[in-house]
């Protein structure tokens, strides 16, 4: 059952985003909320077959758990077998990616051109279901070039939900697939929290997430009033720092002291020791860690020292130790 198996981590969840939500930044995450759901970047599930690049495609921390795979795809067996996979390495969902509307994506018949073939996706949702125990869940948009009207979006959801599908993340924009880019996909098209919120008004017996421009923990709060869930992208990215009160506010878990820059870099070290030890770059983590510091004098210099050394071929988590110091003595 998604619920027991998520613990309702879903009210508060870090987008998927290609090149960004890496294992790296994942872990640094954790390091500010325990509770919330974290996706994957997009996998294309075709190249999930292939067995040699599995590892650096999926491989995980222990510590990102609850964690969703988001896979990309429009074929319902690499989808299942994808599903499959997602369950035997213990991931805790399995998300199917139909927002994206990259020319590359498109090219593949996948992301958000599949908004116009709901029976199609309706397909894809129930062979992912049926091949394991995980929740099947799919991200998507309010709609796709002029198939944007609130039937379209509604039928939509009610194809995908007889499908199996058990939770529903909407970009609140619609996407153009010709004309603009990603980037403009993600800024152009107006946000339309109203359609989100009726969806889940006529819909009430669905999980309704929604994404696009949450800037702050208060207009989260205020949304969560009218959906099951938030998902949060680029703010969350750009300013880790600012959501270190999820769990207690969100989550109303006053369990952890709130998180801050030091305790973010400190408590990323043993996983940067096992990264370090199994042969991976420093870098990988810190160009993901020089996020944490903003806002205050110097916060520049200590980007600049953190990046440099972090940059050494045989830099080691010792960098990360000195990172921590310099932000304790500071009282960061
Ligand atoms: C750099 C970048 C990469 C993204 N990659 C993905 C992706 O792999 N899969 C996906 O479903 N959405 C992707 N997105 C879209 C985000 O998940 C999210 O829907 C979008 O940024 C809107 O949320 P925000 O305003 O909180 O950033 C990406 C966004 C950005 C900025």
């Amino acid at each position: 059952m998604p619920d027991s198996l998520l613990n309702g981590a879903y009210r508060f969840s870090v987008a998927p985003m290609m090149d960004y939500t890496d294992r790296h930044f994942r872990v640094l995450m954790r390091q500010v909320t325990r509770r919330s759901l974290l996706y994957t970047e997009m996998v294309v599930a075709q190249a999930l077959h292939h067995s040699e690049r599995r590892e650096r495609l999926i491989g995980f921390d222990p510590c990102e758990h609850p964690l969703a795979l988001q896979v990309g795809g429009d074929d319902p067996q690499l989808l299942a077998e994808a599903a499959r996979m997602a369950a035997e390495r213990g991931y805790d969902e399995i998300n199917l990616n139909v927002g994206c509307p990259s020319e590359k994506v498109q090219k593949g018949r996948f992301g958000a051109c599949l908004m116009a073939e709901p029976a199609h996706v309706a397909r894809c949702v129930e062979a992912m279901a049926a091949a394991g125990p995980l929740p099947v869940t799919v991200k998507h948009r309010i709609g796709i070039d002029d198939r944007d009207s609130y039937g379209e979006l509604l039928a939509f959801v009610d194809a995908l939900a007889a499908a199996g599908c058990a939770r529903f993340s909407v970009h609140a924009r619609k996407a153009w697939l010709e004309g603009l880019d990603p980037k403009q996909n993600r800024t152009i098209p107006p946000l339309r929290y109203e359609l989100v919120h009726a969806l889940k008004h006529d819909r009430p017996q669905l999980r309704i997430e929604l994404n696009g421009g949450l800037q702050d923990l208060q207009t989260c709060q205020q949304q969560l009033q009218q959906v099951d869930g938030v998902m949060v992208g680029r703010a969350a990215y750009d300013h880790p720092l600012r959501w270190a009160a999820v769990d207690q506010e969100l989550f109303n878990d006053p369990s952890r002291p709130q998180a801050s820059a030091s305790s973010v870099v400190r408590g990323v070290i043993p996983y940067a020791e096992r990264w370090c030890s199994s042969g991976g770059r420093l870098w990988a983590i810190a160009r993901h860690l020089v996020q944490v510091v903003e806002g205050v004098s110097g916060a520049r210099h200590w980007r600049r020292d953190l990046g440099q050394a972090a940059g050494e071929r045989s830099a080691g988590p010792e960098v990360l130790e000195r990172a921590a110091e310099q932000l304790e003595e500071r009282g960061l």
